[in-house]
């Protein structure tokens, strides 16, 4: 069963205010993750602190690249040498893959004492939860549909925020014309396929692209709807720099703060990148949902790995309560760009993106058209996810006709699949 039963009732905006426990000072973490740009360092760094102002020793362990790819290959080996960290960034189905080998210790013991069920949304919980027990604790919420662009270089061909993948074409072609590069992207199969789960959402609305990218279903995998998805990558293609490929996607966020290019589609991570570098919301750069009246979810989480001897485990179960204590998920949420995991902390501090995202999310939730990010790992086994990768890839990287493309990407999605 698909975890984000979309029907589940969660219910947004109860504030409960339960405060987390008192935490013992003490323990040992070596944390792996691929938080490594600008904004992504500074809000770790809240983590570390929060940590440490406990008493406890962090090792830092970060693999660098984007959307985790690099980290979870390191993380396998970590694994398969016997010696795994202590706790992991990690999410969505990979954490009940891990359990499901036996890999992962479980924290239920604080999460009960904290009642971490009744400050999260169930569909979140649920993916914390292995056999019944929190194996781990999340973070954030990210929304993965966003537009971000740079409203000096909009002005400059009298354009506004689009609201439709016409306007946006229309306002990229005039952005051309003049010269400037209309969409920042940078050329990795993880930033290909976040740009493309855009686009199937705004192409097919949230109901498609719940059968096609979270239950996999041949008929819509197969579907015109998909063929016009590629349709529109491939106009996307036409809008990028030529020294797109490789390249990270904070230096494509730059490339907006900078005015060398007009828009970014990236999730919310990318606020993060303004916010570290001085940026707001509203005079340096904009934030829009892409269009498509749905809410693209991702959620980062630390997974706590089957470590042994008191030191580690007593620092598992205080960064698990750190990290679910309200101060530690404003400020850090404050610094990633993304909202709070818990229903209950205030927004009064968050910037109009966020409250954005978080009203948003209300109404996705009610509307039932909240749906979890392929690209980023939430809704599919990462096998199935890498045919994705490599279908969009592929695409964006040649001349294939849109038709091929849904071809080779069913075929790939079958031969995941057996
Ligand atoms: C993670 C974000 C991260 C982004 C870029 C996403 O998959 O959820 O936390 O900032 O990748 O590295």
């Amino acid at each position: 069963m698909n975890m984000f039963n979309r029907s589940a009732a969660f219910v947004f905006g109860a504030s409960l205010f339960l405060g987390s426990a008192a935490a013992q000072a003490g323990g040992t973490v070596e944390v792996l993750h691929w938080w490594t740009s600008g904004g992504e360092a500074k809000a770790v760094g809240e983590l570390k602190k929060t940590f440490e102002a406990q008493g406890g020793k962090w090792i830092d362990s970060p693999i660098a690249g984007g959307g985790g790819d690099a980290a979870m290959t390191a993380l396998r080996a970590r694994v398969m040498a016997g010696d795994p960290p202590t706790a992991v960034q990690l999410k969505g189905p990979g954490i009940q893959e891990w359990a499901k080998e036996g890999a992962l210790n479980d924290v239920d013991d604080v999460a009960k004492k904290e009642n971490w069920d009744a400050v999260l949304p169930p569909a979140l919980a649920g993916i914390m939860k292995y056999d019944g027990k929190y194996v781990a604790a999340p973070v954030n919420i990210h929304r993965v549909d966003w537009f971000w662009a740079n409203p000096q270089v909009l002005a400059k061909v009298g354009a506004s925020m689009p609201t439709t993948w016409e306007e946006f074409n229309a306002t990229a072609d005039k952005l051309k014309a003049a010269g400037i590069t209309p969409l920042a992207h940078g050329g990795q199969p993880w930033q290909d396929a976040t740009v493309f789960e855009v686009v199937v959402l705004g192409v097919g609305g949230p109901d498609f692209f719940q059968k096609a990218l979270v239950e996999l279903d041949e008929k819509a995998l197969t579907s015109d709807t998909m063929v016009k998805s590629f349709d529109q990558l491939r106009k996307l293609r036409g809008y990028v720099d030529p020294s797109f490929s490789g390249r990270d996607w904070n230096l494509a966020t730059a490339m907006v703060m900078n005015g060398e290019a007009g828009f970014q589609i990236m999730g919310d991570w990318a606020k993060g990148e303004f916010l570290a570098a001085g940026k707001r919301p509203g005079t340096d750069f904009l934030c829009a949902p892409a269009p498509g009246n749905g809410y693209i979810l991702n959620s980062d989480s630390f997974t706590f790995f089957k470590v042994s001897g008191a030191d580690r485990l007593e620092g598992q179960k205080v960064l698990a309560s750190e990290i679910m204590s309200p101060a530690f998920q404003e400020t850090f949420n404050l610094a990633k760009g993304s909202i709070p995991a818990r229903i209950d902390v205030p927004m009064d501090k968050f910037d109009s993106c966020a409250v954005k995202s978080h009203d948003d999310l209300a109404a996705a939730i009610a509307a039932n058209s909240l749906v979890p990010s392929m690209a980023h790992e939430m809704a599919i086994p990462r096998t199935i996810r890498g045919e994705f990768l490599d279908a969009v890839t592929n695409f964006f990287n040649s001349d294939m006709s849109s038709a091929d493309a849904v071809k080779a990407l069913v075929e790939g999605v079958k031969r995941a699949q057996r």
